[in-house]
């Protein structure tokens, strides 16, 4: 199905509107990074604004930090609340087993971080984020001085590693590193890979992520939930 740029805002407009529904008076929430995530912000943001919800928020970059504290919401830290009652994220592909890929925006170390910091992690996504198959560039924050090293690995195991560049700079990280995109194709087994990526030295973290409990997924017709 073609969807517009329209159809894409409504659907992850409505999956996030449903993942906000779960947030009760009294929690404590982690706060994703990416366009569906402004969503959950700015939602949130009215329920404190207009219905009084008292929450605390972490937030998993500054750019949803600072709309955040824009939108109202009491932004804290992890060293302030380690545990969370519940974090709401998007993701750039679902597989049909849930696992993800995240990073798009570059913010997946801090939102793995603050997802298994918290009791439950809610997805929303539009429709066009799910995949039989994960199959996209996997996102991986790296140690600049290891950009060489860590590259050499990813051949290694059968991937091609790409530099993300904004402009004519390395793109860089919240947390002051570099993001090497790599290709491996089709995950066959993203399990055994997201741990291999894991013991590369100078690798900060990779977007490959575990199982959310719930992936709320915007459709023209609807949201689905899936568990
Ligand atoms: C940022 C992420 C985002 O959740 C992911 O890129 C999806 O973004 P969007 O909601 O804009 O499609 O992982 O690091």
């Amino acid at each position: 199905m073609d969807l517009s740029e329209i159809d894409l805002e409504y659907e992850k407009r409505i999956a996030a509107l449903s993942a906000v529904k779960l947030v009760e008076n009294g929690m404590d929430i982690g706060l994703g990074t990416g366009s569906t995530a402004e969503f959950v912000i700015k939602e949130i943001g009215y329920l404190v604004k207009h219905e009084g919800l008292e929450i605390r928020a972490v937030a998993t970059s500054k750019r949803s930090e600072r709309l955040a504290i824009d939108c109202g919401v009491e932004v804290k830290t992890l060293d302030e609340i380690p545990t969370l009652d519940l974090c709401i994220d998007g993701a750039d592909q679902v597989d049909s087993g849930l696992n993800m890929i995240k990073g798009g925006g570059g913010a997946h170390t801090r939102e793995k971080i603050v997802a298994s910091s918290s009791k439950r992690l809610i997805i929303a996504v539009d429709e066009t984020k799910i995949v039989p198959s994960l199959n996209r560039t996997i996102p991986i924050e790296v140690l600049p001085f290891a950009q060489a090293p860590v590259s050499v690995q990813i051949k290694k195991l059968g991937g091609t590693p790409i530099l993300r560049m904004e402009g004519d700079s390395p793109f860089i990280t919240d947390n002051g590193n570099i993001i090497i995109d790599a290709d491996f194709g089709v995950l066959k087994d993203p399990g055994g890979l997201a741990m291999r990526l894991s013991t590369i030295p100078g690798v900060l973290e990779h977007g490959i992520f575990m199982r959310p409990d719930e992936v709320h997924v915007g459709e023209m017709e609807g949201v689905r939930v899936l568990r």
